[in-house]
């Protein structure tokens, strides 16, 4: 099995690359660190690579990448998974901070990159925009939720966090409570992702500074039941949802098996669990998607 800790970058390809450089730089206070006519790689201010960008045809996520455990043998990973049926290729100097991966397909038909050694940027020293903590979780709209989350528990040892009956599946690496979710729909395509900020008065900050960029938020701040993260939603240039969140539950030790105690918590403790279909999304009211213009 591959012991996935953490989610490390995603990979857009954009018709747009000047355009969507300038968002992930001067809006989200990514830093680029590296960049040709073709191609940049941008990471936060603490030195992690989040963003990766492809110029191509369409606006789509096409790659994402796991880190495992730094040391973990991958072409010992690359012969589990054939003798799986999942069939690999070894793929050097992906990014600046990530020199060897192997590259699987998952069932979504999305690319999978798993590195074990990261080196981290260097601090460029410049201070603009949101400056997230973290690429935090992607969320995928799939046909089929339960294969796909079989599928990450298999080979890439998430463990199940809850469920919103048997529609919505949210999925753990380490002690978040979601780095993965399925949700099903008849398009199998993005359906959000997660960048995690410091607090909620970071949160407000960044609520501001979108403001500020004639960038109005398309959902929130609400406070999710299900993963209990306070949360904020607004579109990129390119029409993709992106999430501002804090607060998220932590499972700090899985052998307790429940997440950290939060005044907010429905439960005593706050298990895993299959919550009700109709679950609202917020705890502080607001019933659903769809409940501000353009969303979803
Ligand atoms: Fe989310």
């Amino acid at each position: 099995m591959i012991d996935t800790r953490r989610l490390a970058h995603a990979t857009f390809e954009t018709p747009d690359l000047e355009g969507q450089i300038a968002y992930w730089t001067h809006v989200m206070g990514l830093t680029l660190i590296e960049r040709d006519s073709k191609r940049a790689v941008l990471s936060t201010r603490a030195g992690f690579e989040s963003i990766v960008l492809e110029a191509g045809n369409r606006a789509w996520l096409n790659k994402v990448a796991f880190q495992v455990a730094p040391g973990t043998d991958l072409g010992e990973l690359a012969a589990m998974l054939q003798k799986e049926g999942v069939k690999s290729e070894r793929r050097t100097e992906i990014t600046p901070g990530v020199r060897d991966a192997i590259v699987f397909t998952d069932p979504n038909n999305v690319l999978v990159e798993i590195f074990a050694d990261y080196e981290l940027s260097a601090d460029s020293g410049l201070r603009e925009g949101i400056m997230p903590l973290k690429l935090g979780h992607i969320a995928w709209r799939v046909n089929d939720p339960q294969k796909m989350t079989n599928f990450y528990c298999k080979f890439l040892n998430f463990r199940e966090s809850d469920w919103i009956g048997d529609h919505f599946a949210f999925l753990r690496c380490g002690s978040d409570h979601h780095t993965i979710n399925f949700a099903r729909y008849p398009e199998e395509r993005l359906h959000h992702f997660a960048f995690e900020v410091r607090d909620v008065p970071e949160l407000n900050r960044s609520c501001d500074f979108l403001a500020d960029q004639k960038i109005q938020l398309v959902w929130g701040p609400i406070r999710h039941v299900v993963g209990h993260n306070v949360a904020a939603y607004h579109r990129s240039p390119e029409d993709h949802r992106v999430e501002l969140y804090c607060e998220m539950d932590m499972m700090k030790d899985e052998a307790l098996g429940y997440f950290d105690p939060r005044p907010w918590h429905e439960d005593r403790p706050q298990r895993p669990k299959v919550w009700p279909k109709d679950t609202w999304r917020s705890r502080w009211g607001f019933g659903s998607f769809g409940t501000f213009p353009g969303y979803p």
